[in-house]
């Protein structure tokens, strides 16, 4: 690390391979990275601070002799709705169980079958034809992250927490930008922070808080979504946000997740009446596939008036709850809910972005120099909508694909330039919270889990209100993400309004049919030097 002088004080670290994010894509990313060159991991808050940590169901790969690829395929298409790019899928799916051996090789500890030592405990979850879900227990994120993380310190990957990417460092010397690393600020003495580097990999994660419940912890602002827009990358299907329909209520302050598994295992949705309504939504009841529950839970909390449905947990015996489900169990007791005995309550909640920043199957972005994988970024695999336990997989199976694709990158001279002058902090003080809530609260009615012309319309000029309260050129966190939440906020409401048809995870009262002229990605590009929406 050194000082960079003239216009570009603040500390300069120059690194091979910088990689934004230290969750799944990031850690996986590093760790194989680190054969090829020096590689630098910047997070904006601690390391295991990420989606990643949360999961909870499993990370899906064909993992029984019973099961197969060809099956996964057609899982995964069927969810897809019709947007699926078939070779991401095909490689996803068949990479799949190589990928999870590896992750056993790094130390994450996943759940085996009683008295089988070698033989993993096989979950299976909504739209699944066969047990294809690893897991361990109830936490499988947190056992991820960790054996990742240990993995991470041994092939003497350099983490830096509480660093704060605010924009990726562009070279525009030649005919097509090129980015050469980022600028950044480190939270805790609020230096900036300007990392040169030959490859940078974008693992930044989803938006889920650009809704105002979501699953999500505070660090799903979609800064790498709107950073990569920025900086000309393309992104697409940003309509295509899934809403886990069980969350625990009340959602704020600190989301918690009631896994789909929890279902799985019998457990069932009723209204206030103790009325199952599930079975007059779908003919697979309470395991309908998630869009359909999350639009049924919707649709009864309107007609009933109330802000919550209950799940009835008492279908499941209290010694398997307890077996099954030790996280949820401790945490809902914390709470003062005691499952599976007494019923809980759950509402829906953005939960998972299936679109993001166009990459090609090497996890090439629009953007020469910048590799994106894991929930920023758009393969293709999940088209329309997400096939469960698939992102944790989609995550590392990219991952592989982009450290593959590292060598002849690191073989790219690095740019000697001094970075940009960090902007000049903006003048007048701006009320950030408000801001945040008002784009949160926007999104939620506007462009949530069912949708229509007028309320996209309406959100739309909404947001455009908001634009100028918007610090342009944010120098701190809190401003950058803001800034980031309004311009991702506003890609999905765009994204929204041009597709007009119903399809996957995009259900418009307006469109309630799907209309095979919109059987193709609705992809947005950034119109350098002007205003990119409307
Ligand atoms: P993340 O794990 O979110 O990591 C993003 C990283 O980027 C974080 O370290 C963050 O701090 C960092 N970052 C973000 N912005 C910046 C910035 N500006 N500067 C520096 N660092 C930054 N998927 C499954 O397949 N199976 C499941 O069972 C499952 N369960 C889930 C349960 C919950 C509650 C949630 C929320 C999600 C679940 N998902 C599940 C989805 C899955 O967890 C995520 O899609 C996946 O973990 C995303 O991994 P990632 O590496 O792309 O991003
Ligand atoms: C869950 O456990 O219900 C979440 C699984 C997922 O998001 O894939």
């Amino acid at each position: 690390m050194t000082r960079a002088g003239g216009a570009a004080r603040g500390t300069r670290i120059e690194t091979d391979v910088l990689v934004l994010g230290s969750g799944i894509a990031g850690l996986t990313y590093a760790i194989k990275a680190a054969r090829h060159g020096r590689v630098t991991v910047l997070t904006k808050k601690e390391d295991t601070e990420a989606n990643t940590n949360y999961a909870q169901g499993g990370i899906a790969a064909v993992m029984d002799p019973s099961d197969s690829f060809a099956a996964h395929i057609a899982d995964t298409l069927e969810a897809g709705a019709g947007l699926c790019d078939r070779r991401a899928v095909a490689l996803l799916v068949e990479s799949g169980p190589d990928r999870v051996r590896e992750l056993i090789e790094y130390g994450v500890r996943f759940t085996y079958q009683r008295g089988e030592p070698g033989r993993l405990s096989l979950a299976r979850e909504g739209g699944h034809s066969a047990r294809r879900i690893v897991r361990a227990d109830d936490l499988t994120g947190r056992a991820i992250e960790r054996g990742l993380l240990d993995a991470a310190a041994r092939a003497s990957v350099k983490i830096h927490e509480h660093y704060f990417a605010l924009d990726l460092w562009l070279d525009r010397s030649g005919p097509l930008p090129r980015c050469v690393g980022v600028l950044a600020v480190d939270r805790e003495t609020g230096e900036d922070v300007a990392v040169s580097a030959n490859v940078t990999f974008l693992a930044t994660g989803g938006c889920g808080q650009v809704y105002r419940f979501t699953t999500n912890p505070g660090i799903a602002t979609g800064d790498g979504i709107a950073m990569a827009f920025r900086a000309g990358a393309p992104v697409a299907n940003l309509e295509f946000v899934q809403f886990h329909p069980t969350a625990l209520y009340p959602v704020e302050p600190r989301p918690f997740l009631i896994s789909e598994a929890v279902r799985g295992e019998g457990a069932i949705l009723r209204d206030a009446e103790g009325r199952a309504f599930m079975a007059g939504y779908h003919p697979l009841a309470d395991l309908a596939p998630r869009d359909v529950v999350a639009r049924a839970i919707d649709a009864e909390m309107r007609r009933a008036g109330t802000d919550h449905v209950w799940l009835d947990t008492s279908p499941i015996a209290p010694d398997h709850f307890a077996e099954r489900f030790p996280n949820i169990l401790e945490t809902c007791r914390s709470r003062g809910l005691d499952p599976p005995t007494a019923p809980l309550p759950v509402v829906p909640a953005a939960h998972y972005m299936c679109g993001g920043v166009v990459t090609d199957l090497d996890a090439r972005t629009g953007v020469a120099g910048l590799l994106a994988a894991g929930e920023v970024a758009c393969t293709g695999v999940h088209g329309a909508n997400r096939l469960a336990s698939n992102s944790l997989l989609e995550a590392v199976v990219f991952a592989d694909r982009a450290a593959r694709a590292t060598p002849d990158m690191v073989a790219t001279p690095r740019s000697g330039a001094d970075p940009p002058p960090p902007p000049r902090r903006s003048g007048s003080p701006t009320d950030l919270d408000g801001l945040r809530r008002r784009i949160r609260e926007i999104l939620w009615t506007g462009a949530g889990i069912v949708r229509d012309d007028a309320g996209l319309a309406a959100a739309e000029a909404q947001l455009a209100e908001l634009v100028p309260r918007v610090p342009t050129n944010p120098r701190t966190p809190e401003a950058a993400e803001v800034a980031n939440l309004l311009l991702v906020g506003r890609l999905i409401v765009r994204s929204a309004i041009l597709r007009k048809e119903s399809r996957g995870l995009h259900f418009s009262r307006s469109h309630p049919d799907s209309d095979p002229t919109f059987l193709h990605d609705t992809i947005i590009r950034p119109c350098e030097g002007k205003e990119p929406l409307p």
